[in-house]
């Protein structure tokens, strides 16, 4: 049915899952599989949480949807749990994704451009291993090349690359308007960018009125250990993005901005974004997350994950390099591309489910209430596929 019906925009495994609590996922045989992919980032509190599933069901008792046009109570509730989390002075717009997270950061950047400068700014720097998603502008906002085929061109202009942070100084122009990068590029390679190099570039930024744009779609919601990257790296950006774990599986993004003033009635919009189901999940994932990073069990998590990967790049050094990443960001960077294909195949037998990055990396992305039962689980499925290989 799925080769017959549903368009194959993606190389699909066919295990069929049917059932999932915490980090673990069953098939339809009942074979159970360690999750350390977290559906790409998004599970952030793992499959079938009670407190998650149970305000999703609360919610769609009383009210799934109504328009963007009336308030809607949650919405706030969650967006101003996301300021007090973060710590900024922010207001938020909701959509339903990331890259609409992203498409939205950009209207501020262009609207920023256009109304406050005497001669407009437009441009936007980003760097050419960052991912910001798959719509026209973001695909073009994406560094990577090989995303800029010209099956979907003509794309909008007004998008330039960088190697490097240290390359974006002298890319800049009087028509840029703003910088969009990820403190920890996932799709990339699982690659943090260091902090102090990060915080002078944003210091420069600030002094030529340039908006720095930081996508947090995969690092936000305590991804890397803290609520945003930007705390870890003890920044101000202007703008923040996120999605993925917000929702804990529910689909969700937003735009964070401290340019409250930005959008008027009509700039911007989304039918579905924020609406009464999603914001319920929101609230529900932060309340549980929020809890976890208090009492320092988050840290303990990610602290116990950070070692097994050590040993790992330790015991198996003639397959891997270097551990890489940030809190429960992780990736194992392996010698080769056919190295790291071989692993994924052989993990998925052994029954734990990994990802891959770009970099030769084998990715980690698990939920951030895995257990330290299915972490040692996980491992040891790991260390089987490794050594069969
Ligand atoms: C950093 C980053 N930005 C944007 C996106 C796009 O998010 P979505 O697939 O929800 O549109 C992703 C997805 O992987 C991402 O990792």
């Amino acid at each position: 049915m799925d080769r017959a019906y549903v368009l194959p925009t993606y190389a699909r495994s066919y295990i069929n899952f049917v059932k999932g609590t915490g980090s673990t996922l069953y098939d339809e045989s009942g074979r159970d599989y360690i999750d350390f992919a977290a559906g790409i980032a998004v599970n952030s509190v793992g499959h079938s949480n009670p407190k998650l599933t149970e305000a999703i069901c609360e919610q769609a008792k009383k009210i799934i949807h109504i328009s963007n046009l009336q308030v809607i109570e949650p919405q706030a509730k969650l967006a101003k749990k996301i300021v007090e989390l973060s710590g900024y002075d922010m207001a938020l717009f909701f959509g339903n994704s990331g890259a609409e997270a992203n498409e939205g950061a950009i209207k501020i950047a262009r609207k920023y451009g256009e109304t406050r400068f005497e001669k407009k700014r437009y441009k936007v720097i980003t760097l050419e291993h960052s991912f910001h998603g798959r719509t026209i502008t973001t695909v073009k906002a994406t560094g990577q090349e090989n995303f800029h085929t010209p099956n979907f061109s003509p794309y909008p202009a007004g998008f330039s690359y960088e190697k490097s942070i240290s390359d974006i100084y002298s890319a800049i122009d009087d028509e840029t308007v703003a910088v969009l990068i990820e403190l920890v590029q996932g799709e990339g390679g699982v690659e943090p960018f260091d902090k102090e190099e990060i915080q002078k570039l944003v210091a420069y930024l600030k002094e030529k009125d340039i908006l720095l744009i930081v996508d947090e779609v995969q690092t936000g919601v305590y991804r890397t250990g803290e609520f945003l990257a930007s705390n870890l790296y003890e920044i101000e950006p202007d703008i923040i993005t996120l999605a993925k774990g917000l929702g804990g599986g529910v689909p969700i993004g937003a735009v964070m901005t401290s340019h409250k003033d930005i959008f008027a009635p009509g700039d911007h919009g989304s039918t579905f974004g924020g609406n009464y189901l999603s914001s319920a999940a929101g609230i529900a994932v932060l309340d549980i997350l929020s809890e976890m990073y208090d009492t320092g069990r988050l840290h303990e998590v990610l602290i116990y994950f950070e070692e097994k990967l050590r040993g790992i790049v330790e015991n198996y050094p003639t397959l891997f390099d270097k551990e890489v990443g940030l809190g429960l960001m992780r990736g194992l960077r392996a010698k080769d591309a056919k190295t790291v294909s071989d692993i994924l195949e052989r993990t998925m037998q052994e029954g734990v489910i990994v990802l891959k990055a770009g970099r030769n990396t084998v990715r980690f992305l698990p939920s951030l209430t895995i257990t330290k039962d299915e972490i040692d689980e996980g491992f040891k499925r790991f260390e089987k596929a490794l050594n069969s290989l």
